[in-house]
C-alpha cells in the first residue's frame, strides 16, 4: 500500500505528530509550500506549529500556503470565513508573510476566472504537503461524493449533510453557505505528498471505508489510493471500527 498508516491515543498527540511531519519539510526545503485545510482537525496543528514557532524561535517566513477552500457569499473577514478562520488559528500569529499565503477567494465577481486563476498558482508554486481532513461523508476538501476525480479547482455546491456537520460553526444552520470554491481532486492529487489526519470516532467509518482499497468516486478520499505518497495520522478512536474489522478476519 502508498498509504502509511501512524496510530496515536488520541487528538493531542495526532496534532504534535502532524506538526512534526511539517516541521520536517518547513527545515528541509528552502521555499516549502504547504497546503493547508480548516476545521476542527488541523486546529491542533496549527497551536502546535504556533507554539513551535514562538518557543523555539524558528521561523516560517520562506513557507508559501495554499488553502483547500473558502465559502462563497461570506467576507473574507465574516468569522465563518475560512480567511478568517485561518488568520484566527494560525497566521495572525506566526510569520508567513501575506504575500505567500493563498486562500480562494469566495466574492470574486467570476467565480470561473478565480478557479482558474486559483489552479494556475497551484502549478506555478507546487505544492510540496497538502494536509486534508476528511468529511464523514469521505470528503476531501469540498469535494462532495460523485466529484469527477478529474476535477481542478471548481466551484461546487455543499453536501446538505456536509452543510449540518457545519453549522456547528454559525448562529443557525441556514446560515452555512451552499456553495464554496474547492481545489478540486486533481488539484489535491498534484500535490508532491499527503497528510491525511483524522480524530474521533465521528470519523471512524470513513477511515474504515478509505482503508477498505475499494477505489470509487462516490467516496472521494479513495482516490488516495491513486497517489504515490500519503501518510496517514489518525487516533484510535479513528481507526476503532477498521482495527476491529482486522480482527474479525484474523
Ligand atoms: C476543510 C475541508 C474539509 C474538512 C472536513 C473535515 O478545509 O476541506 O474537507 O477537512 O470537512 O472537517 P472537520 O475537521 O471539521 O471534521
Amino acid at each position: 500500500m502508498n498509504i502509511t498508516i501512524i496510530r496515536v491515543p488520541d487528538y493531542e498527540s495526532m496534532s504534535r505528530q502532524a506538526a512534526d511531519f511539517l516541521l520536517k519539510k518547513i527545515r528541509e526545503l528552502s521555499s516549502p509550500v504547504l497546503g493547508l485545510a480548516t476545521g476542527s482537525t488541523p486546529k491542533g496543528l496549527y497551536e502546535q506549529l504556533i507554539s513551535i514557532h514562538q518557543t523555539q524561535k524558528i521561523s516560517y517566513r520562506h513557507v508559501t500556503t495554499f488553502n483547500l477552500d473558502e465559502y462563497i457569499g461570506l467576507t473574507a473577514s465574516d468569522p465563518n470565513s475560512y480567511h478568517a478562520f485561518m488568520e484566527d488559528a494560525f497566521f495572525r500569529h506566526v510569520d508567513i508573510p501575506a504575500s505567500q499565503i493563498y486562500i480562494p477567494n469566495g466574492e470574486a465577481a467570476y467565480l470561473e476566472h478565480e478557479c482558474t486563476r486559483y489552479e494556475a498558482l497551484i502549478d506555478k508554486k507546487g505544492i510540496d504537503v497538502q494536509v486534508l481532513g476528511i468529511g464523514q461523508n469521505g470528503h476531501i476538501g469540498f469535494n462532495e461524493p460523485d466529484t469527477p476525480f478529474s476535477q481542478l479547482t471548481h466551484v461546487t455546491t455543499l453536501a446538505e449533510s456536509t452543510r449540518e456537520a457545519n453549522a456547528r460553526f454559525f448562529s443557525s444552520p441556514e446560515d452555512v453557505p451552499k456553495q464554496a470554491i474547492t481545489m478540486g481532486i486533481a488539484s489535491i492529487m498534484k500535490s508532491s505528498e499527503i497528510l491525511l489526519l483524522a480524530s474521533g470516532a465521528r470519523k471512524a467509518e470513513a477511515v474504515t471505508r478509505l482503508l477498505s482499497g475499494n477505489v470509487s468516486e462516490d467516496f472521494p478520499a479513495s482516490v488516495l489510493h491513486h497517489h504515490r505518497c500519503v501518510t496517514i495520522i489518525a487516533d484510535d478512536e479513528a481507526l476503532s471500527e477498521f482495527t476491529r474489522k482486522e480482527e474479525e478476519h484474523d
